[in-house]
């Protein structure tokens, strides 16, 4: 087995870039790696025109070293008072690549997601007629679905009624977590295709509760069974194009992880490559990691892919640092419990 792999630059098809000194802390770890993100619209508050989208982008790029090269993918927050011209517009534009669905209160910072999907139904007509793809949360946030099936039930109560609706309408359903999910996207057409992240191939909901409650791997989608975990992995391994990377490295500050209401999120910029070619190669699957992080994603999405290359190295195991600071506040890098063979090292 060769100890050294060069694999097109990637791509992370979900990315949470925040604002201000967060996101001067975090999208070098990302920028690093990586030739382009979609940056996840749910700041405070969202981004919900294309004046937003602009303005965000404006800053993020401001925000990069000099020396780095990254292009940021923008998303708008769909809401139900979204306009169906200004999504047109920004799309024509070319300020935005997709639009992103959070079912109202998912998530973190959806407050403003949809309630009523009837009132975004023009807004999803004419994102199908002009071929501007949607990203969606995949959870429904009825009281009485137990969160561990919350995945499920969004299929069947509202994506899969969504697409049946809204034909030609491309959608990402992001950062799957069940067995159900594979097995959707798997019989769904060629307009539907999936995210996987790192960490969801690495942990499962053991890992959060057994012995002792761990903040830093509670996120949403919250991991589910090993089953499901097994799932993912042998998608995410297959070389389906239908499956790619999306990280959803969602940084907080400790200060609001580790407390009695803890955020959802974990962050995974820094060492999602390393990860990565570790699990790819206890899958036997090193082969078909330039698939899953630098191939599929642009197909879906009707990119170019990059031209560019990253090469990875095996050797002595590598480590990060277990935190990168943030003015006064640290953020914990995702810790996988395995050690790091390959690092990123041209
Ligand atoms: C994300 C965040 O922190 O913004 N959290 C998470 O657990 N993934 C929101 C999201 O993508 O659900
Ligand atoms: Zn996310």
């Amino acid at each position: 087995m060769s100890d050294s792999l060069t694999i097109r630059r990637p791509d992370d098809w979900h990315l949470h870039l925040r604002d201000g000194a967060m996101m001067h802390a975090v999208l070098p770890e990302t920028a690093r790696h990586f030739a382009r993100a979609i940056i996840m619209p749910n700041l405070v508050p969202p981004v919900v025109t294309g004046a937003d989208a602009a303005a965000y982008r404006h800053r993020i790029l401001a925000a990069l070293p000099p020396e780095m090269s990254f292009q940021p993918l923008m998303t708008l927050y769909l809401t139900e008072d979204t306009d169906p011209d200004d999504l047109a517009a920004a799309h024509a534009s070319g300020l935005i690549t997709a639009v992103k669905l959070y079912p109202a209160g998912a998530t973190t910072n959806s407050a403003s997601g949809v309630a009523n999907f009837d009132k975004v139904r023009a807004a999803l007509e004419r994102m199908a007629e002009i071929g501007l793809p949607l990203c969606v949360h995949g959870e429904v946030t009825a009281e009485d679905i137990d969160i561990f099936d919350r995945e499920a039930v969004f299929i069947d109560r509202v994506l899969d009624p969504i697409r049946k609706a809204t034909p030609g309408l491309r959608v990402i359903m992001e950062h799957i977590t069940t067995s159900d999910a594979v097995d959707y996207v798997r019989t769904a057409g060629d307009d539907l295709a999936a995210t996987i992240t790192t960490h969801h191939l690495v942990i499962n909901r053991n890992h959060i509760l057994v012995g002792g409650i761990r903040p830093h791997y509670y996120c949403l989608p919250v991991a589910k069974r090993e089953n499901h975990r097994l799932a993912l992995l042998a998608a995410a391994t297959s070389g389906e194009t239908r499956f790619f990377l999306g990280t959803d490295s969602a940084p907080h500050p400790d200060t609001a992880k580790i407390t009695p209401c803890g955020c959802a999120g974990c962050f995974t910029a820094p060492n999602t490559m390393s990860i990565l070619a570790e699990v790819f190669e206890k899958a036997n699957a090193l082969d078909r990691l330039e698939g899953f992080t630098s191939l599929h994603g642009p197909n879906f999405y009707r990119l170019p892919v990059n031209t560019e290359t990253i090469t990875l190295t095996k050797g002595a195991p590598v480590t990060y640092p277990n935190t990168i600071s943030v003015e006064d506040e640290q953020i914990t890098v995702f810790d996988p419990e395995f050690p790091l063979h390959w690092s990123v090292t041209a």
